[in-house]
């Protein structure tokens, strides 16, 4: 008994210091914190004058994610600003195109683009045996924020689930529906599941990676997974994610892992029993009563203010972070967005946000 704690202790030094990652590690029947730990996705970014003031010094927005000491200053920004419990290593799920050769351009004010990827050819000129030279850029910021962020604040690393990058390499952008993927995974399913392989293993890598230089909390984003069928969901979606949570938990498996499975409404439940994630990050549309009786009883969930609220700001901002704490803090909780912050946001909001969630708690 007491070995067993010793060891577990030497194991995760200061973990008692960090709120977010004790909620994640933690048994279900121990006590839960007096208020949710809280974080943002999309923390670091546009909405903050300080982050605008080193991209612009970055130059190109790519160059920002690889520069090591530029994006470590940006991911500690929002730290220094509000005292969030985690911090998230600043990048982006397009670096992993970027590294298998498909090389990603940043448009001002349009967004990514890459050379669509259409058939089988384009897919052979990818190199996933050669991915270190750019992830090496990213693991030195990770190591970077390390020995920056105060001990209580926990580091989340990052991929894009393999479907949701694959949307921007078979599109070569953004689109409404994603499309081009889908026609791509009815059309010449064998290769659509090739590019899917590929991005499992190199997301296992990758994450792997991130871990070994310092992150102890990952969270994979899978935020195009609404637009496929519930079939579709279960190969594209699903199966690689469960492939991504085994694999990870070969080589790291005290390490949490958050999914990110947004807008899939039903389907969110299929998504924690099937891989098991140590926490599920809920977008705006899921009801909290929904949250607390389907998925709190297996996962600690994570979310779901809505992004415009936050924009909008007030009273109604107030009584809806109320009203999300008081329906789930029977449970384990964290407090997010349902999505990336809006980069008109006031800073000033985000400010206030943090004084209600820790108020509301009491
Ligand atoms: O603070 C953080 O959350 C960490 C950094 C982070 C970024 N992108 C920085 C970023 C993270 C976790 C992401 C994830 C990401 N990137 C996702 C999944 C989450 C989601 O929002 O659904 C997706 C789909 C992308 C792809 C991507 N990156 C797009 C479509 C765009 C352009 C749209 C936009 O908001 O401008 C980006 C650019 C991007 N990634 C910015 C930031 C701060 C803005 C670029 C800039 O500074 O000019």
């Amino acid at each position: 008994m007491t070995g067993e704690q010793t060891e577990k202790s030497a194991e995760q030094p200061n973990q008692h210091h960090k709120p977010f990652l004790s909620l994640l590690t933690q048994k279900e029947t121990d006590p839960l914190p007096s208020s949710p730990p809280v974080w943002m996705m999309r923390q670091a970014g546009r909405y903050l004058p300080e982050y605008r003031e080193v991209r612009k010094q970055a130059g190109g927005f790519l160059n920002l994610c690889y520069n090591p000491e530029l994006a470590a200053e940006v991911t500690i920004q929002p730290i220094r600003r509000y005292g969030f419990d985690a911090a998230i290593l600043f990048s982006d799920i397009l670096v992993v195109p970027d590294a298998l050769g498909q090389s990603v351009r940043f448009e001002t004010g349009e967004g990514p683009r890459l050379d669509p990827l259409a058939n089988a050819a384009d897919l052979a000129r990818l190199d996933p045996s050669n991915t270190d030279k750019i992830f090496s850029h990213v693991y030195e910021t990770v190591d970077r924020i390390k020995s920056e962020l105060p001990d209580e604040t926990t580091l989340i690393g990052f991929c894009g689930a393999p479907f949701t990058v694959a949307t921007y390499m078979v599109a070569g952008r953004g689109t409404p529906d994603q499309a081009p993927a889908r026609m791509m995974a009815y059309r010449d399913r064998d290769s659509f599941q090739k590019l899917i392989d590929m991005l499992v293993d190199t997301s296992i890598d990758y994450l792997r990676g991130q871990i070994d230089a310092g992150a102890e909390v990952v969270q994979v984003f899978d935020s195009w997974a609404s637009v496929l069928s519930d079939d579709e969901f279960d190969q594209w979606c699903l199966e690689p994610m469960v492939r991504i949570c085994n694999g990870l938990r070969q080589y790291h498996p005290q390490v949490p892992i958050i999914g990110f499975p947004r807008a899939v409404g039903p389907l969110y439940r299929r998504y924690v029993e099937k891989t098991g994630v140590n926490a599920v990050g809920c977008d705006t549309s899921l009801p909290l009563e929904w949250m607390r009786d389907e998925l709190q009883p297996l996962t600690v969930v994570q979310g779901n203010l809505d992004p415009i609220l936050l924009l909008n700001g007030g009273p109604q901002l107030e009584q809806r972070v109320k009203r999300i704490i008081e329906t789930l803090s029977g449970g384990r909780h964290i407090f997010n967005l349902g999505h990336g912050i809006i980069k008109e946001t006031p800073p000033e909001h985000v400010a206030q946000l943090v004084e209600y969630i820790r108020a509301a708690a009491g």
